[in-house]
């Protein structure tokens, strides 16, 4: 038989709003059961009270009391839940540790410079010494001390870019180990070639010379598919007693083998005032295994740096003994090595910098 006593609807009330408090977990839910259960007017405890009447009289002091008791109940029930949800919020300006994190894009490393830090590792293990040199340069390190002296025919090689007004006294050299001229010459025109850093290097230091110098070099030259007006070389210089031709095909072979892989290596002559022998030098093309195709156009070699041995004019330019010491040098486009590495068929895309094409790149 259920219960109707006066006590019994206390309890069911109780615990009915022990049930509604659990489910509550807004501040919005608290107000409604404050409302429902506790509004003067039409909330549950004030008409459990207004049942007093129907209670017999030598009991309603008892029945008083259990209401009024309930009332605080749920008065510290509400305000306790009140104060828990206030503490599990966070404060004002928190940050929300919830909420998703943003994604961090990652750089890489430009194809040029992972080209030119592979050639620098190459020779750094054969014992290379590794410099800068500066990008504004005079007359006399680019072209005059190359054997190249005014009105040379192989000034033209090469079309240079001259400066409007030229810079006296500049400095230079932040970069690694700056190797300063004796003599201060007003610097005229952007460096067409890292040969410059021949001159510079042996005029202040006597031999032997074991030196590779990467940089930017500049020529007029229109943007097209294999030419940009500025451009990367590393310069090699080696200087000893007794360097011959074969130390130079050693050293290509060396150094191609570990950045191409199994390619073969053959020297071609050329011409440059700098060198005697001159040599072009050429790599197997790995595109058709050196049968012949589009990338070889057909020869199944791939041109890959100019070389010699050093003419004894610059050798006599620096205050070198050409009776005494040899040598050889060479430069290495960067944009041509890494455009045959990676099979990248026109030269602008370096430097457009579109991801879409840097991020083609390993990390
Ligand atoms: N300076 C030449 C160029 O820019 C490359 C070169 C050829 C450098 C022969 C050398 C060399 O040191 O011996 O095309």
């Amino acid at each position: 038989m259920p219960d109707t006593s006066p006590q019994s609807a206390i309890e069911t009330l109780r615990a009915d709003f022990r049930a509604r408090l659990s489910a509550a977990s807004t501040d919005r839910d608290l107000k409604i059961l404050d409302d429902e259960f506790l509004s003067r007017k039409s909330g549950s405890v004030t008409a459990l009270l207004k049942q007093i009447t129907a209670v017999p009289a030598d009991q309603r002091r008892e029945f008083g009391a259990l209401v009024n008791t309930l009332k605080t109940d749920i008065e510290t029930a509400l305000t306790e839940a009140r104060a828990a949800l206030t503490a599990s919020r966070p404060p004002a300006g928190a940050v929300d540790v919830t909420l998703p994190g943003r994604e961090i894009t990652i750089g890489r490393i430009h194809p040029l410079m992972r080209v030119r830090q592979q050639v620098e590792d190459i020779f750094m293990r054969m014992g290379y010494e590794i410099l800068e040199g500066p990008e504004v340069e005079d007359d006399y390190h680019n072209f005059e001390a190359l054997n190249m002296p005014p009105d040379h025919p192989a000034r033209d090689m090469q079309d240079t870019l001259y400066l409007a007004a030229p810079i006296v006294g500049g400095t230079w050299g932040a970069h690694r180990r700056a190797i300063p001229d004796a003599q201060v010459r007003a610097a005229t025109l952007l460096r067409t070639h890292t040969s410059a850093m021949q001159i510079r290097y042996m005029k202040t230091t006597p031999p032997p010379v074991r030196i590779l110098v990467p940089g930017r070099v500049y020529r007029r030259d229109n943007l097209d598919l294999s030419h940009t007006p500025m451009f990367q070389q590393c310069e090699g210089l080696v200087v000893g007693e007794g360097i011959t031709l074969a130390d130079l095909k050693g050293t290509f072979e060396a150094m191609l083998q570990q950045l191409f892989g199994d390619v073969k290596v053959r020297l071609r002559p050329s011409f440059f005032p700098y060198t005697e022998p001159s040599a072009e030098v050429d790599i197997s093309c790995q595109s058709c295994g050196g049968t012949g195709c589009g990338t070889c156009k057909h020869t199944g070699w791939l041109e890959i740096l100019g070389s010699g041995m050093v003419h004894p004019a610059v050798f006599e330019a620096v205050g070198y003994d050409p009776e005494k010491v040899t040598g050889f040098a060479f430069g290495i486009g960067m944009e041509r090595v890494a455009m045959l590495k990676y099979g990248v068929d026109d030269i602008r895309l370096f430097y457009e910098n579109d991801l879409r094409f840097l991020e083609q790149f390993p990390l």
